[in-house]
Formats: C-alpha cells, structure tokens, sequence
C-alpha cells in the first residue's frame, strides 16, 4: 500500500495524497501584486496533474515586503478577486490550496529601502532595522494578509520563516545584533515568529505550516538544535507543519544531492514531535515512499521536478505500481492506462 497516494487529514482538511507543490516564484504578476491568467494555468496544470496540496508562490503581506514588482501580494482588498478564481480552479481539479504569506525583508531587489531585523547592510546595500512599531505593523500585516486568504478560500496557510527573509533574518544570530526582546537569546530572536504566528492563529482556524531554513550552513548560526527548540516552541503555538528547508541566509550555495534536506525534516518529526514536511531534490516515487514508510515526514514536497513534468504525480505512480484518478474528462481514455 503506497503511503504517497494515502489520503491525509490536516485540521479537517483532506489531502487526497501526500504530494505537495512547493512554493516557487514565478514573478508574473502584475506591478498591483494580482494574481494573473498565467497563474491560473500554471497552477490550473498540476491541479489537473492530481497533485494533492499546491501551495502558491511567496506572497507578500505588505506592499513594502516585496522583492521585484512582480510578487504576488495580499497586501489589499483589491488582490482577493482573481486569488479566490484561481482557489476555485485549484478546489475544481481536485487539489487543495495553500499559500505562503512572507517578507522579503533585507533580500529586496528592487528600489526602495530594505527592511532588517537589525540593519546590517546586505550586498553592499544599507538596510533598516525595524522599530518596535514597525515590528507590530509587520505583525499586523501578517494576520490581514491570513484574513484575506481566508476569504480566497485557501486551505492552507504557510508562513515562510527560511531562505534568509525577514524572519529567517530575526530568528538567526548571524543577521539578529538587536539588544531590545526581539534579539539575543534564541528565545529573543524567536519572538518575532512568535508573534507572527500567534497573530495569525488569532484569525485562522485551518491547516498553519511553518517553512525553515533548518540549516544556515555556518557555525556561528542556528544549527538543527536551534530548530529542534524552534519547532517545539510552534508546537506549543499550534502550528501543524514545519516544512524543512535550509540555506538562503548566507551568499554561498551548499553542496546538494538528493534528498540533501530530508534528515532536518526526519529529526525535528523525532525530537519536537511535530508533523514535517520534506523537500530538496526529490525527484523520484520510490524516494518519496521511502521517506514515508521510514517516518521520516509526513509530506513530500515537490519544486523544479513539478515545473519540468506537471504531471508528476502520475508518473510517481507508474513507478510505485499504483493507478490513480484520471481528470474526470479523461476518464474514458485515460492515458496512463
Ligand atoms: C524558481 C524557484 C522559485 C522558488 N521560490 C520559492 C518561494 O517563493 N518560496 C519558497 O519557500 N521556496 C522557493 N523556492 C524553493 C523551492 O520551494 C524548493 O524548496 C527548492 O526548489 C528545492 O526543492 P526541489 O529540489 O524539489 O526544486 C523556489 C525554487 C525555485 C526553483
């Protein structure tokens, strides 16, 4: 019995398999932060593709948290439209839809003064701390921005804590200098998080994922411990999902392999007895069942391989010997069979 296409319940949500596409950028929005007709089909393609979970790309919760003009935002009213068309789509070929609320923080390509836990320049440009006012402003954006999913009808709502944004960059002592209750301890430098995630259960009841970067490739920074405690504190705050990422703080790239990130995913399941969720360079079905049956997490989730094949679902399936539902259009002369 393949545990990859065994439904799962989260929070009263079902997912009709264990296979989640992973947040990617793809940077086609309009200057307004809109979701386009290019998302609708882009998404549209691996909802027909079965796959269980689609989590949209990072979404900015505040016109100033984006990177390049063409994130998609839930900054305003204006931006709920075309995401509940595109939540419609997603729920009408069979998927559920999730989607990463975030601040890109001191890693903001385009004009405009970057934001940072403590203002450390990055890349050679100044950046600027955020006031314990400003601090609560985030705090805010972050909860309207889960209200405004919520009246989308999205599913599932993932808070991107890694790859080195705004709160990779409060939680981690590489980035954090700060000397006020947002800083020093790992407790201090959790807070910020702390409150995100505090204000968006305040006004979200379904499935909440946390994303981490659960290794930032330095000595001096958070090592797997670190999130081990980080994880457990989620716990306590009612998160249901930490999916294990790594890197993306520092400007050098770590070596990579296969499956190179599942091992955060399989210690902080053991040691913070939380659900987790794996990702990195699983390309493969048989790699995928592996990392279930063996309890190492309880998601898989899918990036580049679902942009090159959206049906990949399908194809996991041939190779673990299992049939699944064809689109219902399909059904007379499915072409998997
Ligand atoms: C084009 C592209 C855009 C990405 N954008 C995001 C993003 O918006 N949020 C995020 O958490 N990760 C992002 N990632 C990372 C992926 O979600 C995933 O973790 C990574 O690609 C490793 O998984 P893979 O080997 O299956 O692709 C992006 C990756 C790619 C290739």
């Amino acid at each position: 019995m393949s545990l990859l296409f065994t439904p799962m319940t989260i929070k009263g949500v079902e997912l009709k398999n264990r296979i989640v596409m992973s947040p990617m950028g793809t940077l086609a929005a309009e200057e307004d932060g809109k979701a386009t007709e290019w998302h609708m089909l882009h998404y549209g393609a691996r909802a027909m593709g079965q796959v269980g979970l689609i989590i949209l790309e990072a979404t900015a919760v505040l016109e100033e948290g984006r990177d390049y003009p063409s994130n998609l935002g839930l900054w305003c009213d204006d931006q709920i439209p075309p995401m509940r068309h595109l939540v419609r789509i997603l729920h009408e070929n069979g998927s559920k839809a999730g989607i990463q609320l975030w601040h890109a923080g001191r890693k903001r390509v385009m004009e405009g003064e970057p934001r940072s836990s403590s203002g450390l320049p990055y890349k050679g440009r100044a950046t600027k701390a955020l006031t314990p006012e400003e601090i609560r402003e985030t705090v805010a954006g972050f909860g309207q921005a889960a209200i405004r999913a919520a009246k989308a009808g999205f599913d599932v709502l993932e808070i991107h804590a890694a790859h080195g944004y705004l709160i990779n960059d409060f939680l981690s002592p590489l980035t954090n200098t700060r000397g006020d209750r947002y800083g020093g301890s790992r407790e201090g430098r959790y807070q910020f998080l702390r409150e995100i995630i505090d204000e968006v259960r305040s006004v979200w009841s379904g499935p909440l994922f946390v994303r981490v970067s659960a290794n930032e490739y330095s000595e001096q920074g958070n090592s797997i411990r670190d999130y081990v405690q980080f994880a457990a504190w989620m716990k306590q705050q009612d998160v249901d999902m930490v999916v294990c990422s790594s890197g993306g703080l520092l400007l050098e790239s770590p070596r990579v392999y296969p499956g190179y990130q599942t091992p955060y995913a399989e210690m902080i399941r053991r040691e913070a007895h939380i659900a987790t969720a794996a990702v990195g360079l699983i390309t493969q079905g048989i790699q995928a069942e592996e990392i279930l049956q063996n309890g190492r997490a309880d998601l898989v989730a899918i990036g580049r391989e679902l942009l090159r094949d959206p049906y990949w679902p399908r194809t996991a399936a041939k190779q673990l010997g299992v049939k699944i539902q064809e689109p219902a259009p399909y059904e007379s002369f499915w072409f998997g069979t």
